[in-house]
C-alpha cells in the first residue's frame, strides 16, 4: 500500500517526519513528491498510489484518471475546493480534509487585517478602535468560532449568520444569530467572511449584499477569492468611498483593485507566502504585510 505525499509547497520537515513515522508504523510505503511544479510529474507519481496527501494541490479528473489504484485523497487544510469531488465520486475515491487545524491562525490574521484597516493602513493618522463596533461573522464554522472568541477580547458586539449551523449553537457562545446574510451586512460595521467556496457561495458577495453595510463598513476576506464578485465589489467601492476591503487572497483582478482602490486606502492585501505573492518578498516563514505604498 503506497501513500503519496504530493505537495508543491512542501510541509515542514518535522511534519513529513511525523507522517513517515505513522505510515511506516502501519506497514505502508511513503512516496514523497515535493515542489513538483509541472502537472506531468504529479500524473506520473499518482499511477501506483493507493492514497494521496495534499495541501492546496489540484486533484482534478485527469489526476484521478491517472491514479488507477487510488482509494483516498486527504487534504491537509480546510475545504475541498482544490479537489474535483464529482470526478472523485465517479472514480470511487473518498476525499477528506482536516478542518480546524489552522482556524486560530486564520482568525488572528482576520484581526490583524481589521486593526490595520481601522488604523488607516498604519499611514500615520490615528484611526479608530474595534471596541464597541459591530462585528458580523459570515459563517460560523471552525474559523468563525475562533473569530468570535477573539472578538470578545476586543470588546466588539458580535453577530453571526450561518446557513446550516443551528441558532442555539451560535447563541450559546454569546453571539447574536441573525436570520440572513443581508441582515448581517445591514447590521454590522465589520464583516469577516468565513464561507467555503461552493457552487452556492461563489460570486455571492456582491454589490447588493456589501452595499447594505453602514457608512465606513469594512469587509475582511480570509475565506476564498471565488466567493467575491470582484467586478461588482470594485464598482461598489468606487461609488462608496467609505467602504474598505481587506484580504489575504490575491484577487483575480488584483492589479485593477490595487490601482483603483489602494490610493484611497480602501483596499489592502496581505502577502500570503503559501498562496500568492503580489511582489514576492524575500523567502520568509512569516506572514508579510506590505504597506500600500509598496504594493
Ligand atoms: N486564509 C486561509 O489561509 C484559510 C485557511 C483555512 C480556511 N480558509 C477558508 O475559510 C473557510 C472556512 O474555514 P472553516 O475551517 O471555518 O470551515 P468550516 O467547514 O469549519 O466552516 C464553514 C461554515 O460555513 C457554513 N456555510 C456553508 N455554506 C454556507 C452558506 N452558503 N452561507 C452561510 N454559511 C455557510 C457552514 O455551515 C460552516 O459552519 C474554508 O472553507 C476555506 O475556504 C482559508
Amino acid at each position: 500500500m503506497k501513500v503519496l505525499v504530493a505537495t508543491d509547497k512542501p510541509f515542514a520537515k518535522v511534519a513529513v517526519d511525523g507522517i513517515r513515522k505513522e505510515i511506516e508504523a502501519a506497514g505502508y510505503e511513503l512516496a514523497l513528491l515535493e515542489k513538483y511544479g509541472e502537472k506531468a510529474k504529479l500524473l506520473d507519481a499518482v499511477k501506483d498510489a493507493d492514497a494521496i496527501i495534499i495541501r492546496s494541490d489540484i486533484i482534478d479528473a485527469e489526476v484521478l484518471d491517472a491514479a488507477k489504484q487510488l482509494k483516498i485523497v486527504v487534504r491537509a487544510g480546510a475545504g475541498y475546493d482544490n479537489v474535483d469531488l464529482e470526478a472523485a465520486t465517479a472514480h470511487n475515491v473518498c476525499v477528506m480534509n482536516t478542518p480546524g487545524q489552522n482556524s486560530n491562525a486564520v482568525a488572528e490574521l482576520a484581526f490583524g487585517l481589521m486593526v490595520m484597516a481601522v488604523r488607516n493602513m498604519y499611514n500615520g493618522t490615528s484611526g479608530t478602535e474595534l471596541k464597541g463596533k459591530k462585528l458580523g461573522i459570515h459563517a460560523y464554522g471552525n474559523v468563525g468560532r475562533n473569530v468570535a472568541r477573539i472578538a470578545k477580547g476586543f470588546g466588539m458586539e458580535i453577530y453571526a449568520y450561518d446557513a446550516f449551523c443551528p441558532k442555539e449553537v451560535i447563541e450559546n457562545d454569546g453571539v447574536k444569530a441573525v436570520g440572513s446574510a443581508e441582515e448581517l451586512y445591514a447590521t454590522c460595521d465589520v464583516v469577516s467572511l468565513h464561507i467555503p467556496a461552493t457552487a452556492e457561495t461563489k460570486n455571492s458577495i456582491n454589490h447588493a449584499l456589501v452595499g447594505k453595510m453602514p457608512k465606513g463598513g469594512l469587509l475582511v476576506n480570509t475565506a476564498r477569492k471565488e466567493v467575491i464578485n470582484e467586478a461588482e465589489l470594485i464598482q461598489l467601492m468606487e461609488e462608496r468611498t467609505d467602504l474598505k476591503y481587506m484580504t489575504d487572497i490575491m484577487p483575480t483582478s488584483c492589479r485593477l483593485l490595487t490601482k483603483r482602490l489602494l490610493p484611497s486606502l480602501q483596499a489592502a492585501i496581505s502577502l500570503h507566502p503559501r498562496r500568492w505573492v503580489h511582489r514576492p518578498p524575500k523567502p520568509t516563514s512569516m506572514q508579510v504585510l506590505l504597506p500600500p505604498s509598496r504594493l
